[in-house]
């Protein structure tokens, strides 16, 4: 271990641990349908590591900004002009990208933001996050499982095929079939993880055919822990008279959750653009979402071309793009079989 790296980070860490770093914890309790979620909010001076936490579950970040809205917070050895504009504050999404998923997560503030929102005053993260709890399933031998996030994407935690109580799965069956409660499948996880993370939904099939098994005799279960990301909302901008394709991993379909041809904003699609053709960011052409999700809807790939030809011409003269945003969900999703529902997304 390089000693000067560790003097380093000693130093840093009490400075963090006592100077300047502030944590302000609110637990706010938060009634979701099904559980207690708290939810923390951290602030951490510019420059210093920020960390968020679980004890139990993994962190989904719900904001994080960067700037100053506050006066005294950050404000110890700083000169007042440094902490008197408290009106200074953009979203940083740096950190839900880093940390959404994980237990813990430290960040180096140093450099998280490339732009100054404010120059000259000495700015601060504050970031909100709770800690969301796994979800279980459990499907009886023969049966399947049918996994879904309603807002977001499948991670998986653990899987197992086999027994580990004598209630689970008994119903009915010989008790000779229930005695072994510590079978564990040696390698269910890899198998349940590829059909299923990064997917809103997904089914597994709870057999020997798929899963080895792990103690002959005994009536085994498929038991799963996965967690609900948040759905990373894939986004596409295609600038006028280019094309693009939008793809989806194998095995995964398009959904279209919104699309426009026309132009919302100044900077995007403006290289060597006049200023004129730039200008109008109220342009929005009705007729995209139902073109794209003709076109792109329940496909694993489409290709796009962004032209007046196809959208027709919203607003003459300025320059226009075709924006896009989609998420990637399983082709198809067969409820248990009791139920006797097919279930197309
Ligand atoms: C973050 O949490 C703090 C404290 O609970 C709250 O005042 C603030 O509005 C929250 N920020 C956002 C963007 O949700
Ligand atoms: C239970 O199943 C496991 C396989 O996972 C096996 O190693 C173990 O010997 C079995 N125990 C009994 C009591 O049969
Ligand atoms: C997409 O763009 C490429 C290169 O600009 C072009 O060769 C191709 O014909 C275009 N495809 C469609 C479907 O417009
Ligand atoms: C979508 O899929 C259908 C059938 O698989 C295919 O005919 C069609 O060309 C695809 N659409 C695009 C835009 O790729």
């Amino acid at each position: 271990m390089n000693h000067c790296l560790a003097i380093w980070n000693f130093d840093m860490e009490i400075k963090v641990m006592i100077i300047i770093f502030v944590v302000l914890r609110h637990t706010m309790l938060l009634l979701n349908s099904r559980l207690l979620i708290s939810a923390e909010t951290v602030v951490t001076c510019d420059g210093f590591v920020q960390r968020l936490s679980c004890d139990s579950g993994v962190i989904r970040v719900q904001s994080s900004t960067f700037g100053r809205t506050n006066g005294n917070i950050c404000s110890v050895g700083r000169p007042q002009g440094q902490t008197s504009n408290t009106l200074c504050s953009v979203d940083v999404h740096e950190v839900s990208k880093r940390c959404d998923g994980l237990s813990m997560c430290e960040l180096n503030t140093q450099g998280l933001v490339e732009h100054d929102p404010c120059d000259g005053t000495y700015k601060y993260y504050t970031t909100n996050y709770t800690c969301i709890q796994a979800e279980t399933s459990v499907t009886c031998h023969g049966g399947y499982a049918y996994l879904s996030c309603e807002n977001g994407k499948i991670h998986i935690n653990t899987a197992n095929y086999g027994r580990t109580d004598k209630v689970t799965c008994s119903e009915g069956r010989p008790s000779n079939e229930l005695q072994n409660s510590s079978c564990y499948s040696p390698n269910a996880l890899a198998p349940v993880s590829k059909s299923c993370n990064g997917l809103e939904s997904c089914e597994l099939f709870a057999t020997q055919t798929v899963f080895t098994d792990p103690c002959v005799g005994t009536y085994k279960y498929l038991a799963v822990s996965y967690f609900c990301l948040p759905s990373a909302l894939r986004t596409s901008v295609i600038c006028e008279h280019a094309n693009n394709t939008l793809k989806c991993e194998q095995g995964a379909v398009i959904h279209i959750h919104t699309a426009n041809y026309g132009r919302t904003d100044r900077s995007t699609c403006s290289v060597r653009r006049r200023a004129s053709q730039t200008t109008k960011t109220d342009c929005y052409s009705s007729n995209s979402m139902e073109i794209v999700t003709n076109g792109c809807e329940g496909n694993n790939s489409c290709v796009l071309v962004a032209s007046n030809g196809v959208f027709s011409d919203p607003c003459f003269g300025t320059f226009k793009y075709l924006y896009v945003s989609y998420s990637c969900v399983a082709k198809y999703c067969k409820l248990p079989e009791a139920s006797g529902l097919v279930m197309t997304l």
